[in-house]
C-alpha cells in the first residue's frame, strides 16, 4: 500500500521506531574516555570561588582540585587541562609566575599528579595570558605588541617547569608563529621526549572565550586579533594545521567547537593524528543560561553539543561538563 502514486517508494523511519532501534544504528557514540575536563586552580584561596559566568564551575582550591581529578578517573573521563589562577600581586610584565617551579600550575599539576598518577591524563595549559599583568598571552615590546620571538622564549621555559612538575601533555593555545616547535625542542633538551604536545592549532578570536576571562581573572584590555585567527578563515587553519604538524604537534585542536564544526570537520579529514575541540566557557554559559530560564532542556542539549562535535570528527572534546557527561553517558 502506498499514500499516495508510488510515494514514498523508501521509508527511512522504519530504522527510527524504537529507542532500541536508533540506538543499534547510531553512528555516533559519546564515551567518557572522549572527555578531557579543563579546570581552573587558584592559588590563595581556602575554600572554591564560584565563576558566575560559569554556573556549576569554580576556581578550585588545590585540594578541591586533587578531588576533582580523582572524580575524573572514576567516571572514566580521559584527561584533565589544567589552569593555573596566581594571586593578582604575582602577576607581571613577564608573566613570571608561570615559569616559577612554585608557581601555582606547576604545583597543581604535582599535586594531581601525586593523587592519581598516571590513571588519568594530565595536561596543562601553556600560555602567558593567567599570569601577565596586561592580560595578553606573549611578552610586549616597548611599543605595546605582542612580541612573537620573545614569547617563545617565555613558552620554552614555561614548557620545561611544566615537564618537570610530571605533566603529560602541555597545550600551547597563545597561538605564536613557531611555538610548538619551540615547545619540541625545550622538551627533548631537558629530558621530557615523553611529553607530547595538544596544539591549539587553530585558535579563532572569539566573543565565546568571555566567562574563561572571568575564570582566570584575566586583566586583558583589547583584543587577541593580532594572534588568534579571524573567525572568516578556512585556508588560515589548514597552514596553521600543516605548521603544527611539521614542527612536531602530536594531537591538534580546533577552538570553540561549536561554531566552528565545519573547520574541525576538514581538520579531521585531513590529519592522522588524534583531532581534539575545545567547548569553550561561552558555549558552556550559553546552554546553562537558558537553561536556567527554562527555554531548553539543559541534559538534553549538553548531549546533543557534544555528540554534534564528535560527529563532526573530533576524537577528543574538552567540556566542562567532562564528569556530568561522563556519568550520564556511563
Ligand atoms: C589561553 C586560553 C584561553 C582559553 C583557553 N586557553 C583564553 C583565550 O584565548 O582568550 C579559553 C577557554 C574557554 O573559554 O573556555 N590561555
Amino acid at each position: 500500500m502506498t499514500a499516495y502514486g508510488s510515494f514514498p517508494g523508501s521509508r527511512p523511519r522504519r530504522l527510527r521506531t524504537t529507542p532500541a532501534m536508533r540506538r543499534m544504528v547510531a553512528e555516533t557514540r559519546v564515551h567518557p574516555a572522549d572527555l578531557i575536563l579543563p579546570a581552573f586552580v587558584r592559588e590563595g584561596i581556602s575554600a572554591p570561588v564560584p565563576i558566575e559566568a560559569m554556573p556549576g564551575v569554580v576556581q578550585h582550591t588545590r585540594d578541591t582540585l586533587r578531588k576533582a581529578a580523582v572524580e575524573a578517573v572514576e567516571t572514566g573521563v580521559a584527561g584533565i587541562m589544567l589552569f593555573g589562577v596566581p594571586e593578582d600581586e604575582k602577576k607581571d610584565g613577564a608573566g613570571t609566575a608561570g615559569t616559577d617551579p612554585d608557581g601555582i600550575l606547576q604545583v597543581a599539576i604535582r599535586d594531581v599528579k601525586s593523587e592519581v598518577g598516571d590513571d588519568l591524563v594530565i595536561m596543562s595549559d601553556l600560555c602567558l595570558d593567567e599570569y601577565t599583568d596586561h592580560g595578553h598571552c606573549g611578552v610586549l615590546d616597548a611599543d605595546g605588541r605582542v612580541d612573537n620571538d620573545a614569547t617563545l622564549e617565555r613558552y620554552a621555559e614555561m614548557a620545561q617547569v611544566q615537564a618537570d612538575a610530571g605533566v603529560h601533555v602541555v597545550g600551547p593555545s597563545g597561538m605564536m608563529d613557531g611555538q610548538v616547535g619551540v615547545v619540541r625542542d625545550a622538551l627533548d633538551q631537558t629530558g621530557h621526549e615523553d611529553v607530547s604536545i595538544l596544539a591549539y592549532t587553530a585558535k579563532y578570536s572569539s566573543a565565546f572565550y568571555g566567562p574563561f576571562r572571568e575564570a582566570v581573572g584575566s586583566s586583558l584590555k583589547g583584543d587577541r586579533k593580532t594572534y588568534q585567527q579571524d573567525p572568516a578563515n578556512v585556508r588560515e587553519s589548514l597552514r596553521e594545521l600543516a605548521l603544527d604538524l611539521e614542527e612536531g604537534a602530536d594531537m591538534v585542536m580546533v577552538k570553540p567547537a561549536g561554531p566552528y564544526l565545519d573547520i574541525l570537520a576538514k581538520v579531521a579529514d585531513a590529519v592522522d593524528v588524534p583531532v581534539a575541540a575545545y567547548q569553550i566557557s561561552g558555549e558552556y554559559a550559553m546552554v546553562e543560561a537558558a537553561a536556567e530560564k527554562g527555554w531548553i532542556d539543559r541534559d538534553k542539549a549538553i548531549l546533543e553539543t557534544l555528540t554534534g562535535i564528535k560527529r563532526a570528527g573530533a576524537g577528543l572534546i574538552l567540556t566542562y561538563w567532562a564528569i556530568e557527561a561522563a556519568r550520564a553517558l556511563r
